[in-house]
């Protein structure tokens, strides 16, 4: 995860490394530093604590340089403090580094750097990267050739940037398995883990690839991973930054809440015609006749709405679905082939799990089809076919419309391939209706926002929360519960309806909280006798419903769809009644402790 930004050019480095950390804030924020190269030493300013609190410190010091590179950090290695805080360096002051990923040969590393005489300051993985350095420049005279040395010792991921007395106004980066993006305009060059953090300065960038190194200086020279010359071309992006701010709205979160409609507007937009079409995406009849399985990967949110896609195509198509966390699939030897159709769900597009889940799909010969919500993320670049949600910029790390963007598209891609294997037919004509028609009822659920406040208010104070529904309705249970865990702190599970007698209705007490989630009328019955059944052990419920009443229980009431498009509708309470409870209990509701909004790390 973590955020890492560096600027060479004519003008100040340190406001404009400061403006990038904050675009990258979400990406992770446990502690920040920068480092910049004042007459030919480097000076790194550094602290556990968010981005304003660095700021703080700068005010203090007197740092001024053409060069710099800077860091926002998420932990894995060694716990947030001031020494394990980014940049890092050697004892000579050589070399400044900032990382993002994970070295996962660094124990070894250290045992040969310790060996060799080398101090550490940090419990970080990273820390080896100066010291690798320091140590191969002095066998090699050479800065490029000490980078080539480095980088082949290192086993993981990362994307760093490195500045050096020795190379003077030039930057180093690097880059295998994390994200990392050049940009350039008449101030300068710059370099950042994604494109927001850069779109205020230029809309052309350069991509690196694994194994891709840059120098920047007056202008930007590629290497692949040999050392030899590359070019690259830049691309164009055409984003509205005005989309990442925060509209008048309190968080990003609640604005995001309420673009949903917009955003699946967006996402459909151009797809539903009389035949559905996607963008640089088709399968032929033949391919989806030969495909005996499907395969979606995904984390977090993202593999929730994965479930919701299996419980569409299942319906719909009849094609058996396997739904996967990418950091599973990744070890579990999954049985995939040449007929197994892989589709990976990510909203960043760089979540690392989901994105190595892709590559070994891919090595084992399956067609891989990424669905994304940002546009040239890494994920694009790997997977044979990409569809876009266009949800637009979502910056809070809770994920909302990113969800109801990403089930939309999966409704859409199953009435896809349902038509192409049997044609059109009234159900899916009805269906498709149904989709289009769905913005309109989303906002008569975001209408009743008050009522939402309400329930928060009831329930912020206690210790457990739980979830329960069966098919489709257990899918969108399990979103539910995932929105407050993140938010609000507050313990949540979400358990199909009917398992909850099997053991974990020993944990029902009077006045527990149950949300109860009931769009399918097949099952509504079943469901409803579960929960009479937490009822009779003391519990409060609320059902989730597109009825009027229940016997004594509150009920959300929501507008009737066909269920396999009720997440869309019944998420939004849910998602509602966390962000009402975090902020009841006075949480930072965007930047939840212990999260980052991309994951790029395993
Ligand atoms: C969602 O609220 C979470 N923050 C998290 O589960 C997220 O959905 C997950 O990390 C996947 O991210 P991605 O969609 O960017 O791959
Ligand atoms: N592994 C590095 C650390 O713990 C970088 C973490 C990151 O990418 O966020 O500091």
């Amino acid at each position: 995860m973590c955020g890492i930004v560096g600027y060479v050019g004519k003008d100040e480095a340190l406001p404009k490394l400061t403006k990038g950390l904050k675009t990258l804030e979400y990406r992770g924020y446990d502690s920040a530093g920068v480092a910049v190269l004042q007459n030919k030493e480097i000076y790194v300013v550094k602290d556990k604590g968010r981005i304003a609190n660095l700021e703080e410190l700068l005010k203090h010091e007197h740092i001024k340089g053409n060069i710099g590179i800077a860091h926002t950090r998420w932990a894995t290695h060694g716990v947030p403090s001031k020494e394990n805080a980014h940049p890092h360096m050697d004892d000579e002051k050589r070399f400044a580094v900032v990382h993002n990923g994970i070295i996962e040969n660094y124990l070894e590393l250290k045992d040969f750097l310790i060996d060799k005489g080398y101090t550490f300051k940090s419990q970080t993985d990273t820390e080896v990267i100066p010291l690798l350095l320091n140590y191969y420049y002095k066998k090699e005279k050479d800065v490029l050739k000490a980078l080539g040395k480095t980088l082949q010792d290192l086993k993981g991921s990362y994307a760093i940037l490195v500045i050096s007395p020795l190379l003077g106004k030039t930057i180093l980066a690097a880059k295998k398995n994390s994200p990392l993006v050049i940009g350039k305009n008449e101030s300068g060059i710059f370099a950042a883990s994604d494109i927001p953090a850069l779109i205020s300065y230029t809309n052309e960038f350069y991509f690196l690839e694994d194994g891709d190194v840059a120098l920047l200086n007056d202008t930007i020279t590629f290497y692949n991973d040999e050392f030899k010359p590359i070019k690259k071309k830049s691309k164009k992006i055409d984003w509205d930054m005005e989309a990442t701010n925060k509209n008048g709205y309190e968080d990003y979160m609640l604005k995001e809440i309420m673009e949903q409609p917009e955003a699946l507007k967006n996402t459909l937009n151009g797809i539903i015609g009389k035949k559905i079409e996607f963008l640089n995406f088709s399968l032929d009849k033949d391919y989806l006749d030969s495909i005996t399985n499907i395969h979606i990967v995904a984390c977090g949110t993202a593999m929730h709405a994965g479930l919701s896609g299996k419980y569409a195509i299942e319906k719909l198509c009849r094609i058996p679905v396997t739904v996967s966390v990418a950091s599973e699939f990744r070890y579990q030897d999954p049985i995939i082939n040449a007929k197994t159709l892989c589709i990976f769900i990510s909203q960043s597009g760089e979540t690392a799990d989901t994105i190595a889940a892709l590559k070994l799909a891919r090595d084992k010969g399956a067609v891989t089809l990424a669905i994304t919500n940002v546009f040239e993320s890494s994920i694009t670049r790997e997977a044979k076919y990409t569809i876009y949600t266009h949800a637009g910029p979502e910056i809070a790390v809770a994920s909302t419309k990113a969800y109801t963007s990403q089930v939309g598209i999966l409704v859409a891609l199953t009435l896809y391939i349902k038509e192409i294997r049997d044609g059109h037919s009234k159900e899916s004509d009805k269906l498709k209706e149904e989709l289009i028609n769905l913005p309109k009822l989303m906002d008569v659920v975001l209408a009743d926002k008050d009522i939402y406040k309400d329930y928060a208010k009831r329930m912020y104070k206690v210790r457990d929360l739980f979830y329960i529904g069966r098919g489709n309705d257990y899918n969108i249970a399990m979103e539910g519960s995932l929105k407050l865990k993140e938010i609000s702190y507050i313990h949540s599970e979400a358990y199909p309806a009917g398992e909850l007698k099997h053991g974990p209705i020993a944990l029902i007490e009077d006045g527990t909280f149950v949300f109860g989630i009931a769009t399918d009328a097949k099952v509504e019955e079943k469901t409803l006798s579960n929960l009479e059944e937490v009822k009779a052990r003391g519990a409060n419920i609320v059902l989730v419903a597109d009825k009027e009443e229940a016997k004594d229980m509150d009920i959300i009431k929501i507008p009737k769809v066909n269920p396999i498009l009720a997440p869309i509708l019944a998420v939004i309470p849910l998602q509602f009644i966390a962000y009402y409870i975090a902020k009841e209990k006075g949480l930072d509701v965007d930047m939840p402790r212990n999260l980052a909004k991309s994951v790029t790390v395993e």
